[in-house]
């Protein structure tokens, strides 16, 4: 089978901008030297406030997570590669569709990629009193201009 083959885990691309990039420390690790689900769903959040951010023009709070399964542990050393795009805007609120890759480098060994997870979290964009305040009209172009990494072109080579 040819690694471009569309069975073959090489064929599977992250989908949306690169948003966060950090590597995974032994303080983020359970007593088993798992890293924590907890660990992974805040990078992933930090990761779509970012995005979120921008697209509202201002401060944006966490309203919503959907059920998210993880399907691969992380170690620590795994570079953890978060990538995004706005799904839907509405009045005050947005949508971020996030994967979670990570991406693992052995001496002399080719780096092996995979998806942990993804998961659906919606932002709602707040005022100084903290009470939702409608998104600019700007919002849907932004949100289909991607990230300002990604404009910047850090790409999906940059990542996992
Ligand atoms: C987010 C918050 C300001 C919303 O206030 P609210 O009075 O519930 O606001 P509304 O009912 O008017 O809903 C605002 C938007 O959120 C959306 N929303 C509310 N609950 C939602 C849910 N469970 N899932 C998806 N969207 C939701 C609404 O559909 C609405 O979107 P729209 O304006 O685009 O149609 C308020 O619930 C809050 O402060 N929550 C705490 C946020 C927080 O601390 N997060 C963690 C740290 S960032």
């Amino acid at each position: 089978m040819s690694s471009d083959s569309p069975a073959s885990p090489d064929s599977i691309r992250p989908s949306g901008s690169l948003l966060l990039r950090t590597m995974a420390m032994p303080g983020d690790t359970n007593p088993a030297g798992d890293i924590f689900g907890g660990w992974i769903l805040s990078q992933m959040d930090i990761a779509g406030s970012l995005l979120a951010r921008e697209i509202a023009g201002g401060r944006v709070v966490t309203v919503a997570v959907d059920s998210m399964k993880f399907m691969k542990p992380v170690k620590v050393g795994d570079i953890v590669c978060c990538y995004g795009s706005c799904q839907k805007i509405g009045h005050t609120s947005l949508t971020i569709e996030l994967e979670l890759w990570v991406k693992k480098i052995r001496d002399g060994e080719r780096p092996e990629r995979f998806l942990v997870t993804r998961g659906h979290y919606t932002y709602v964009k707040v005022n100084q009193e903290g009470r939702p305040a409608p998104l600019p009209e700007s919002a849907g172009a932004r949100a289909a201009a991607g990230s300002d990494a990604a404009a910047a072109g850090l790409g999906i080579s940059a990542g996992c």
